[in-house]
């Protein structure tokens, strides 16, 4: 597979098979992910990635936090979409919610499909990933560097992922479940898997702008 072409099928995918990923393909995916650049080669992330019982106490967990405790995420997360932010936003939101078949009134349609984040889309593996916590920005950009690199390898490989931020807002409850040292913050999870195409929140498809929107090519 190309790399044109990778970039063109990844997409999120909120559904998966219950099949596990053969650990070996897990390992090639991350191998090919640990060439990514990053700013004098620090190679901020660090990664647990669960299988087995393991992807289920995380579960149990986090749903069982998310169920009874507001989010806190240890990095903060925006507080204000200003536009054209809050367009693309609204929009992301609607293309999800319209392919589920939640209305924008059913406030309990929307809070299940929100849960269903925290059951990592019953994806049977979760990559959580932190980073130290004494890094900023630029260690950000490291990190998504390498979160593009997983997500392409594993779509060379038919594996699918949803990145999720909504993985890390109850961090005692990873905790709990996987060792990680406190000096590491947790920035978000990866749900991988095999695409369950008979999920209906797989039929969403998002858009992008017009490339003049982004980028200004500028000549003599
Ligand atoms: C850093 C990051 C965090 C994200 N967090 C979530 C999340 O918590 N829940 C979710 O359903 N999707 C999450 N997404 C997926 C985005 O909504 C998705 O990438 C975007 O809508 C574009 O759609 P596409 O990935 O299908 O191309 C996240 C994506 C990124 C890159």
């Amino acid at each position: 597979m190309g790399v044109r072409e990778a970039l063109e099928a990844r997409r999120s995918v909120r559904g998966f098979l219950e099949t596990p990923v053969p650990q070996a393909t897990l390992q090639g995916i991350f191998e090919a992910a640990q060439r990514a650049p990053s700013w004098c080669n620090i190679q901020p992330w660090r990664v647990w990635v669960t299988s087995g019982a393991a992807t289920e106490r995380l579960r149990e967990a986090l749903v069982s936090a998310a169920s009874a405790e507001a989010p806190s995420p240890e990095f903060a997360w925006p507080q204000d979409y200003p536009e054209p932010y809050g367009q693309h936003r609204r929009e992301c939101g609607k293309a999800l919610y319209s392919a589920m078949g939640v209305a924008r009134t059913d406030t309990a349609g929307r809070q299940d499909a929100w849960l269903r984040n925290y059951k990592a889309f019953d994806a049977p593996h979760v990559a959580m990933v932190a980073i130290d916590r004494r890094f900023d920005f630029y260690a950000g950009l490291d990190l998504g560097c390498w979160l593009q690199s997983l997500m392409l390898a594993a779509i060379e490989a038919g594996v699918s992922t949803c990145s999720a931020a909504s993985l890390a807002t109850h961090p005692a409850a990873v905790r709990s479940v996987l060792a990680i040292p406190e000096g590491l913050g947790l920035v978000l999870g990866v749900a991988m898997g095999y695409e369950d195409a008979a999920v209906a929140a797989n039929a969403c498809r998002t858009r992008r702008s017009a490339l003049s929107d982004n980028i200004t090519f500028v000549g003599e």
